[in-house]
């Protein structure tokens, strides 16, 4: 991953720790509605895909322990991983492109409902992806997968060459030789492998990109409300199609791309077309980039257009990150693919300890506030969503003192301790397992390994009902935890491994 240069080391802290009578009484775990449904706290588990369903997308029960864990930490919401729309072959993730999704997805609310007791509230991440390809080897790039043009043959200043020619006389030009005349997008393929985008106006499913994605959405989130969410947040944010809509660099000129009320068009066709299928009172909100962190991207005066304008259509709540673009990544290895958190604005999106001299805690903290603030200026009380880098009560408390934002996100802190919350409304703050942010999780995630979190690996592995990855070695959940003072039975009821057992 990339660092920035200062390398700055940071350390997180525990921070101050509460009393229990002053957990009580504090705004983070107060109650908050959000539409027509009540978080009872304001802690929030932001999406983390965690590689554990089957092959075709099923739920499988490491990924009914993983949520249910979570859920024993009793957090206001969970938002489960960010799961595809579509009902086509995606590897080992979620899926709910089809109703034979449901069933699982069925058992995966049950379950979460019985770990929390009824106290955490539920939300689905939908995502739709374009098609990216791993890094060719130079020569079968060359022999197979460039399409040869005229443009080729002059540049090579022979417009009779067959393709096969052409072809030929490429392999045995040397790098810059051969940068003077493919197109810079034919060479960003060879170099990084290719990746479809949505300025890709000759590729007829890109075009169509528009007419084709708000059904999608809209019959996926009918899905999950059938399968007994308490609502969904569509992913605008990150690498992926809605978010490229919603990108300084979507040039598209069929109207959805451009100015910004045009880049904003199809995110919110999206919005009004879930919002048509499941019905006024379902809970609709999404995530997006409060600043895409690349050069020539949107940055916040966008994303603070694009809030309002999302509240105006009545999102029921706003999750904000930032970066984590294609843009910048590194090069992959060859036969690898590119990943969207590998440079500067994948830093952006999850800093890890090694920072610079803003440090990695908040860094999306100012730009929410001002998000927030625009929205509540143009009149709507949008619940705004603020992550990054918290890991602490008095953190926490800040951000929701100083109106940054209305629910608190912790994504690597709650995979670090998934009871935190619960530790802290105990009075047991002191036994928080703080998240280190050295993003071991995160390598994980990258190698589409699954994930777990370098604090609890080794932890605990032969206690009864601990699943353990293929290796052995590593825990698949957080080790369990009893509050002290509480006699509260079964904080931890794990559910029996059956791999695979999905459908
Ligand atoms: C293993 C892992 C998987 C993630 N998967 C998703 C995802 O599916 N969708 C998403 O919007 N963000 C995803 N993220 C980003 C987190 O939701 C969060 O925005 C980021 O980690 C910064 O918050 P934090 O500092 O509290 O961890 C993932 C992060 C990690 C560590
Ligand atoms: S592996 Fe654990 S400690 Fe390290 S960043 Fe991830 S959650 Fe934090």
């Amino acid at each position: 991953m990339w660092r920035p240069p200062q390398r700055i080391r940071f350390e997180p802290a525990r921070g101050r720790i509460p009393t229990i009578e002053e957990a009580a009484r504090s705004r983070l775990f107060s109650p908050l509605a959000v539409g027509n449904v009540s978080l009872r706290q304001r802690t929030w588990v932001p999406a983390m895909v965690p590689w554990r369903a089957t092959d075709d997308g099923f739920v499988t029960a490491e990924v009914i322990d993983w949520y249910a864990r979570f859920a024993v930490g009793r957090p206001g919401a969970i938002v489960v991983e960010a799961t595809g729309i579509r009902d086509v072959p995606s590897g080992p993730l979620l899926r709910i492109g089809h109703d034979r999704f449901v069933p699982g997805l069925q058992r995966l609310t049950a379950a979460v409902d019985e770990a929390s007791g009824g106290h955490t509230k539920l939300f689905i991440q939908l995502i739709d992806f374009l098609a990216i390809r791993r890094r060719p080897e130079r020569s079968k790039f060359l022999q197979q997968h460039l399409r040869i043009t005229d443009l080729h043959r002059r540049a090579l200043g022979d417009c009779n060459l067959g393709d096969g020619e052409v072809r030929t006389r490429l392999t045995t030009l040397d790098d810059s030789e051969l940068a003077r005349i493919l197109s810079p997008q034919e060479l960003q393929s060879l170099r990084f492998g290719h990746r479809e985008r949505v300025t890709d106006m000759e590729i007829p499913h890109i075009r169509d990109l528009p007419a084709v994605v708000p059904p999608l959405f809209a019959d996926a989130a009918l899905r999950a409300k059938a399968a007994g969410f308490d609502g969904v947040e569509l992913h605008f944010a990150h690498a992926y199609t809605m978010a490229s809509f919603l990108s300084r660099t979507n040039t598209r000129e069929d109207g959805y791309g451009g100015v910004r009320e045009q880049r904003v068009r199809l995110p919110l066709e999206v919005l009004a077309a879930v919002r048509a299928r499941v019905g006024p009172d379902y809970v609709v909100g999404c995530r997006y980039l409060a600043d895409e962190c690349i050069d020539g991207g949107s940055t916040l005066d966008d994303a603070m257009f694009f809030g309002v304008a999302f509240a105006r259509a009545n999102m029921d709540f706003i999750s904000t990150s930032r970066g984590g673009k294609f843009d910048d990544a590194k090069q992959p290895n060859i036969g690898a693919a590119a990943y969207p958190y590998t440079g500067p604005s994948g830093y952006e999106c999850m800093p890890q300890y090694i920072s610079d001299e803003r440090g990695p805690f908040g860094r999306n903290r100012e730009p929410t506030a001002q998000i927030r603030r625009a929205i509540r200026e143009a009149g709507f009380d949008t619940t705004l969503i603020c992550s990054g880098g918290v890991h602490n009560f008095e953190m926490a408390e800040g951000l929701l003192a100083d109106g940054t934002c209305d629910v608190v996100g912790a994504a690597r802190q709650s995979l670090a301790d998934p009871d935190w919350f619960l530790k802290i409304s105990h009075g047991e703050g002191s036994a928080v397992r703080t998240c280190s942010y050295n993003n071991y999780c995160e390598a994980l995630d990258q190698k589409h390994k699954p994930v777990t979190c370098q604090l609890w690996d080794r932890e605990k592995l032969d206690v009864p009902g601990a699943t353990l990855a293929e290796d052995g070695k590593r825990r698949l959940t957080a080790p369990p935890w009893q509050p002290s003072g509480d006699a509260r039975p079964g904080v931890f009821a794990q559910t029996a491994k059956q791999p695979g057992s999905d459908p």
